[in-house]
């Protein structure tokens, strides 16, 4: 295979844990939660951070699960602010307490996201799988006493797409200054919940109409970024904008990864995992077998290999070519020049037939603490 030399990273996704008090039906976290149990040590993230700075990366993003779960995510929120880094943090809003935003604020947190699962609260504790409407409410609030920009961050799918304008309402009067409304992405459990997430194409056209409503009334005061669902489109989105490319991931065992869900594309090729108690994030970015696997385009099939859009969106996804294909090498699905389109096709269809049954039960992300580890919160 030729060795890629890459450019820097931008941005490091730093999951600290896979606990977390919610049980979303369409997390992406893997299904095998059980096998990332032995988190990285406060230490360890530490150096993670300093090395990420050398190479270069100048956003880091505290996600999970819950960062919120871990006891020391002050401590690493300074360490990365000492360095320089901009700072993220993507919660729940749980276990954001007065005196944890004092803290996260004097450590220099800079942006905080906070997921919104519905504008009305049984929908939402339905969704999120316990109580946790009122104080995702509460949170909110703290974050604009505090001084913080909000950004409200909504996964979309059929159980609450039709809540749309209510969900931008309820957004105008927390005063946010962005929201995100992210359709569902299928891999980790939302693969297993996708007969019940993907939306309908009325809900989308429905969904569309709201949020173009939405922006003539809102104006500057609430930007609102809507991305429709891949599964919709002509072409597939530029996943990660492109593989090991601009940024990475760095999940709570220490595994390093060109994206949060790569293990399976690792294990699909046989590719030994890289980790960062093992290896330098440097050597890591440049040079481990994973991250050369899909960067660039000679790993490139028919269509992708002579097609105009390959540096648009470099192919699509690896985790859903996988997910749909059994084969990580293949041209995403989505593509209508895939030849595997039809897997997509007969997902929308079936998505269609006006038989489906609505707001059917979904598995709920398992319980998290099987996943507990000596540093996350009771
Ligand atoms: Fe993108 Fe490949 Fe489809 Fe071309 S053939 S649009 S490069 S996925
Ligand atoms: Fe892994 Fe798209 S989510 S490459």
């Amino acid at each position: 295979m030729v060795e890629h030399v890459p450019d820097k990273p931008f941005a490091l996704l730093a999951e600290l844990t896979y606990a977390c008090p919610l049980h979303c039906p369409y997390c992406s976290n893997p299904v095998e939660m059980d096998n990332f149990r032995n988190e990285l040590t406060t230490e360890e993230w530490q150096r993670v951070i300093t090395e990420a700075a050398e190479l270069g990366v100048l956003q880091l993003h505290f996600s999970g699960g819950e960062p919120l779960q871990r006891r020391d995510i002050v401590e690493l929120v300074q360490h990365a602010s000492n360095l320089g880094l901009y700072t993220n943090l993507i919660t729940s809003g749980l276990g954001f307490s007065p005196r944890r935003a004092e803290e996260l604020r004097d450590a220099g947190l800079d942006h905080i996201q906070v997921s919104i699962q519905a504008d009305e609260q049984a929908l939402s504790d339905r969704i999120a799988g316990t109580t946790s409407f009122e104080r995702k409410h509460v949170a909110v609030d703290l974050v604009k006493k505090m001084g913080w920009p909000l950004t409200l961050n909504v996964v979309l799918h059929a159980q609450n797409i039709d809540r749309m304008d209510k969900i931008l309402e309820m957004a105008a009067a927390m005063d946010a200054n962005r929201i995100e409304l992210a359709n569902t992405q299928y891999y980790g459990w939302a693969g297993k919940n996708r007969t019940e997430l993907l939306p309908t194409r009325d809900q989308l056209d429905r969904a569309e109409i709201a949020v173009r409503d939405a922006q003539a009334k809102f104006g500057d005061r609430m930007e609102i970024i809507y991305v429709i669902p891949d599964y919709y489109s002509k072409f597939p989105k530029p996943c990660m904008d492109g593989w090991a490319r601009r940024q990475f991931t760095v999940i709570p065992n220490g595994d390093a990864l060109p994206c949060p869900t790569a293990h399976d594309v690792a294990d699909s090729v046989g590719i030994p995992h890289a980790n960062v108690r093992e290896n330098s994030l440097g050597w890591i970015w440049e040079s481990s077998p994973l991250f050369q696997q899909f960067r660039g385009q000679d790993w490139m099939p028919d269509p992708c290999r002579s097609c105009d859009r390959r540096e648009i969106d470099f192919g699509g996804c690896r985790c859903q070519a996988l997910a749909l294909t059994g084969d990580a090498a293949r041209t995403d699905p989505v593509c209508h020049l895939s030849p595997d389109h039809g897997l997509v096709e007969a997902a929308v269809t079936a998505a269609n037939d006006p038989t489906r049954p609505h707001n059917a039960p979904m598995i709920p992300r398992p319980n998290p603490s099987r996943i507990r580890s000596p540093l996350t919160l009771e």
